[in-house]
């Protein structure tokens, strides 16, 4: 009863303020952390949970071991999550279902559903198992997608499973996004920061491309403050030149093997892209028009029109309409050419996928 109070204040405040709901599919490690991050926002009202039923299994000596019954997990993650809304200073819930109906009044949907990577695999790798999941779960999203709702694909290779999303749900590009280089951006800025003991909010830095092996650090767009990063380093650190090509391309090692390190530690990345799913739904739901690197499917004006039709990562307006705009500044030749590389690789992929 008491729990039921807590939600008819929840509601209260929704209708003075304005219901505003992501509502996450996929309650597994990155699912599950999304969802304790968001419903933490003082701009959510509502984060909705779902998952799936899993089917049994015959385990390695023939026996037969029941399904998991995902949807219990779910309803224990909502409950518990509820029972520390006390200590929030927001107005955030969290409600569950087994049924997408619970996305109807959603101004997000956040899709995570699909194998993680293991220890030594590539998120390409995961194309064969997750695309059909992917799809799966679009297809019966599609009949419960309000015309403002966003739809962001976490679920990895990000990129190819963005443009999987978009064929499938049938609905307008800028609906439909991958969370892309966000974290990545997020590892460089930390990186580049430490390196210059210069806080990270004053590092411009992008990573651009496919989420992922063939992704690109934009060293030449990227400045400390307004001055350009190589000018930077080679004023304030005395570093130039070749020394100072091999310095940058360490930072971006560092930065792409990350995720390698935290899944050989841990077998998964969750808190860090939790976060980063906060951000681009903050965004969304409060109409921000923040330029955040997301995969957003590229057209003729972009990239002089050679990544046309790919999903990757560029320097987007997001606001309450999903991408407001790409607003990728001119690259270098060699930076240029790297995400063109990159955008091969991602269209390569998206050949192998049959719906
Ligand atoms: C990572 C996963 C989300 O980079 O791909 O941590």
């Amino acid at each position: 009863k008491i729990r039921e109070l807590g939600l008819k204040g929840a509601e209260k405040m929704a209708k003075v303020f304005g219901k505003k709901k992501v509502v996450v599919v996929g309650d597994g490690r990155v699912g599950s952390s999304a969802v304790f991050a968001l419903f933490q926002q003082s701009w959510i009202n509502e984060v909705g949970v779902i998952d799936v039923v899993l089917p049994g299994h015959k385990d390695e000596n023939g026996e037969w071991v029941k399904g998991f019954n995902a949807m219990h997990n779910v309803e224990g993650d909502a409950l518990d999550m509820n029972d520390g809304a006390s200590f929030l200073n927001g107005n955030g819930r969290v409600v569950e279902g087994c049924d997408y109906s619970i996305c109807d009044d959603a101004d997000a949907v956040v899709i995570t559903s699909g194998a993680p990577q293991k220890p030594g695999q590539t998120r390409l790798e995961l194309l064969g198992a997750n695309a059909s999941i992917v799809a799966g779960v679009c297809k019966q999203l599609k009949s419960h997608l309000n015309d403002h709702c966003v739809v962001i694909v976490v679920s990895n290779p990000c990129d190819v499973l963005a443009w999987v999303a978009y064929k499938t749900l049938g609905i307008d590009s800028k609906r439909v996004i991958g969370s892309g280089c966000v974290l990545d951006s997020s590892r460089l800025k930390q990186e580049i920061g430490d390196d210059l003991g210069i806080d990270y909010r004053s590092v411009n830095a992008t990573i651009i491309g496919e989420h992922g092996d063939s992704e690109v650090a934009a060293y030449s767009a990227a400045s400390i403050g307004t001055t350009p990063i190589r000018q930077y380093y080679e004023e304030y650190k005395g570093i130039s030149g070749a020394e100072l090509d091999a310095h940058l391309e360490k930072i971006h090692y560092n930065v792409w093997h990350s995720a390698y390190d935290v899944i050989n530690l841990k077998r998964a990345t969750n808190y860090a892209i939790a976060l980063s799913i906060t951000r681009i739904c903050k965004a969304i739901l409060t109409d921000e028009k923040v330029i955040l690197p997301v995969s957003v499917l590229c057209d003729k004006h972009v990239l002089g029109g050679k990544a046309e039709g790919v999903y990757l990562s560029v320097p987007s307006i997001l606001g309450a309409n999903g991408v407001e705009a790409i607003v990728a500044p001119e690259y270098s030749k060699e930076d240029t050419e790297a995400v063109l590389k990159s955008a091969e690789t991602l269209r390569e992929n998206c050949a192998k996928v049959q719906f």
